[in-house]
């Protein structure tokens, strides 16, 4: 039975899908089954990163819309055994109606261990029916104020919505993290999003250039910290590195 977990951020831009597309990767290498379910309509970008820009026909307006069967819509991506992909609709103007993805997450629940929902940028319709059927939500900040500050509203949303579990990411930390009078360290980002912190991402280009290209299981220093990230959630107890 797939545990949901949502990926936000508020702000845009701060690493939501690579997130989403390395946890998965780690994930389905540690034995997991894993669907990234993609719900940025209009801007999906988590075909490209898997290598699979010319592979969609069908996509999540079609199954929602009731056009196809979720299973032909949905892609094996090519860097790992277990992960699939059901990429976000085509159109910006699909809405997604909270009753109809909850039903679709229920008939998909048995097939998988993990459900990620990759969530578009801000906080609209679409974040509110994702919230509706998560049981976790990772947030990704990067250390910047502006970011810090908008996924601490993410927290509260999360909160609100009942999602019972919170944990959060530190995305494109530099090699030497200089603290900002605005940000002292990252105690003072933890305290601000007030979530349990599970991971801290370095920057890593290459990382970001494989998943440009759609190169998807290539290594590089992101893959471990995504490994590790992936055995946290799974309740491992492995040491953060704050340096
Ligand atoms: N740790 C990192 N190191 C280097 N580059 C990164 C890192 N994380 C993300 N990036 C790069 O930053 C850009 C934005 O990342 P991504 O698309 O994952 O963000 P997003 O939050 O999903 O964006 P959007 O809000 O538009 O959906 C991409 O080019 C990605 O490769
Ligand atoms: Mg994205």
């Amino acid at each position: 039975m797939a545990k949901t977990i949502l990926i936000t951020s508020g702000k845009g831009g701060v690493g939501k899908s690579t997130v989403c597309t390395m946890l998965g990767a780690a994930l389905s290498r540690q034995g997991s089954r894993v669907l990234m379910l993609e719900t940025d309509c209009g801007l999906r970008n988590l075909d490209l990163m898997n290598g699979l820009e010319n592979q969609v026909v069908y996509d999540l307006g079609d199954v929602l819309l009731g056009r196809c069967e979720p299973a032909r819509a949905i892609l094996k991506c090519p860097a790992s055994e277990g992960l699939d992909l059901l990429p976000a609709a085509g159109s910006t103007r699909f809405q997604i109606p909270a009753g109809t993805l909850s039903r679709l997450i229920s008939g998909l629940r048995d097939f998988y261990d993990y459900i990620l929902l990759d969530c578009p940028a801000g906080f609209d319709d679409i974040f509110d029916a994702v919230l509706s059927v998560s049981d976790m939500g990772l947030v990704v900040v990067t250390p910047n104020l502006i970011s810090v500050k908008d996924g601490a509203k993410a927290a509260d949303l999360m909160e609100q919505a009942g999602v019972k579990e919170g944990r959060l990411i530190i995305n494109m930390v530099p090699k030497r993290w200089q603290p900002t009078e605005s940000l002292s360290d990252f105690d003072a980002i933890i305290d601000m999003v007030g979530l349990q912190l599970i991971g801290v991402v370095p920057i890593d280009n290459e990382m970001s250039e494989n998943l440009n290209r759609g190169r998807m299981g290539l290594y590089s220093e992101g893959v471990e910290v995504f490994d590790n990230i992936a055995r946290r959630l799974k309740g491992k107890w492995i040491p953060l590195r704050i340096d």
